[in-house]
């Protein structure tokens, strides 16, 4: 568990399925993905989450406000399923519901997942990468001091050619 200002960071409930299949099924959410999610998809990625933290020892927080208890979404590390040229790599991750955004908070809670996958976990790099249109994303990563560098973009092969979201950028950031 991590705690910030304003949020902390910890494994997840039974409590959250319901607000994340909330945000999971917001097409304001889900604008960047390939597409929404239903509550049997939404349920499906919280019990991958939890056992890729039973598997690996870390992985997407879900992000509570400290203040109301509120569940608002997830922002933590995962280890991608599929080849490319970073790869294998642990990737830093957000997505928030609408309502909490542009108030720094996906920043303010990926200061502190970062600062985990160093000192805590010593892992030697973190990635994260999304398509290029996601500018939101791109500008977490880049004030949490991640940097890329054009020749690392890459075409997500897990969606087809021609997919309008196919073209990623990918972000990196090594240990201090
Ligand atoms: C990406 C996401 C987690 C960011 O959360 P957040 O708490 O709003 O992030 P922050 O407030 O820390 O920073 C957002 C930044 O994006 C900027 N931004 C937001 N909308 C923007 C837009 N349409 N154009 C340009 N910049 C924009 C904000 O101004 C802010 O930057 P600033 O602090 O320099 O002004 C949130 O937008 C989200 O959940 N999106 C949907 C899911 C998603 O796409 N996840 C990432 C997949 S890779």
């Amino acid at each position: 568990m991590l705690e910030t200002h304003r949020l902390l960071l910890r494994r997840w409930r039974d409590s959250d399925r319901e607000p994340f299949a909330a945000l999971n099924s917001d097409p304001r959410v889900m604008r960047f993905f390939p597409a929404a999610l239903s509550r049997a998809e939404s349920d499906h990625a919280v019990d991958r989450i939890e056992t890729h933290f039973e598997n690996q020892g870390f992985g997407l927080f879900a992000a509570e406000l400290r203040e109301s208890g509120a569940f608002i979404g997830f922002i933590g590390l995962w280890t991608p399923d599929f080849e490319a040229h970073f790869t294998p790599c642990v990737e830093i991750g957000w997505r928030l519901a609408a309502a909490y955004w542009n108030q720094g908070l996906a920043t303010e809670g990926a200061k502190a997942v970062l600062d985990h996958a160093f000192d805590s976990l010593r892992l030697a790099e973190v990635v994260s990468f999304t398509t290029v249109a996601n500018t939101p994303s791109r500008c977490v990563m880049e004030k949490i001091g991640m940097t890329r560098a054009p020749e690392d973009d890459f075409d997500h092969p897990k969606l087809p050619e021609g997919h309008p979201l196919r073209a990623h950028v990918l972000y990196r950031v090594k240990k201090p």
